[in-house]
């Protein structure tokens, strides 16, 4: 059985005052979920030591929201895997908001993971097709070229580890969320298919896949109520207590 998996994506938000202010906000109510979920938070890098000093005394996790997949080095702005594990069990890979503004390619994505993976990080792997690719009906033939890229190289021992993010770039930060069975199709037939092909059907069945976009208290019960759907990465809710409150109905089926 494969646990759900809730994180938070901060993006660009909350200075260190304000995420320790929110973390003191929900850190008891989401502490007594992780039985049945496993919660995550990612915020910004300056606030990851603040929080996870914060979180030390439960088991709510911390995420990072990218990182560099070389040790160190003259990588001006970059942030190295080695400084984030002190912090971190988890790191959000290939945002779209990553692939779209700054340039993030397939090939620096499957680096990224590599370098999570050896550092035992596990990477959220972030996949999703655009409205255009989406009216085309490019979804599955995209999505699977995304996920292939991301695990090339990557045994099966190391890539089981692994958590995907399937987030519709149109969904995003929109309000207009995929549909339950639209998502957990792509989920199912795409991306685990894609793993499935990979890897065989045993490590496909054990990979957790998130959905992500436009996620919310409203609609968390219908996604988890798909059995491919293994948890949700969310942006907007995740920044205020509503994050508790998905946690809570998915803790709840
Ligand atoms: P959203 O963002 O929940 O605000 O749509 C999701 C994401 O980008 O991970």
């Amino acid at each position: 059985m494969r646990k759900p998996i809730i994180a938070g994506n901060w993006k660009m938000n909350k200075t260190v005052a304000e995420a320790i202010d929110f973390i003191r906000e929900i850190r008891y109510d989401l502490n007594q979920l992780t039985n049945e979920v496993d919660s995550v938070v990612c915020p910004p890098f300056v606030a990851l030591q603040a929080v996870s000093e914060a979180l030390q005394a439960t088991r709510i996790g911390v995420g990072a929201q990218n990182m560099y997949f070389q040790e160190k080095g003259a990588y001006t702005g970059e942030v190295a895997p080695n400084m984030i594990t002190p912090f971190c069990q988890y790191v959000i890979l290939g945002h779209s908001e990553r692939r779209g503004y700054f340039g993030e390619t397939d090939e620096g994505v499957n680096k990224k993971v590599k370098a999570a993976l050896t550092h035992d990080l596990i990477p959220i792997i972030c996949v999703g097709e655009s409205l255009e690719q989406n009216e085309a009906g490019e979804t599955h033939s995209f999505v699977t070229s995304q996920v292939i890229a991301a695990f090339a190289g990557l045994p099966a021992e190391l890539a089981v580890k692994a958590i995907i993010a399937y987030e519709p770039i149109w969904a995003i930060g929109t309000g207009k969320s995929a549909s339950a069975a639209d998502a957990g199709r792509i989920i199912g037939v795409t991306v685990r298919g894609a793993i499935a092909n990979l890897y065989g059907e045993e490590t496909a069945q054990q990979i957790r896949i998130q959905y992500g976009g436009s996620a919310n208290p409203s609609n968390i019960a219908d996604y988890m109520s798909h059995p491919d759907i293994d948890g949700a990465l969310v942006g907007g809710a995740s920044l205020k207590v509503d994050f508790v409150e998905m946690i809570r109905k998915t803790a709840e089926l």
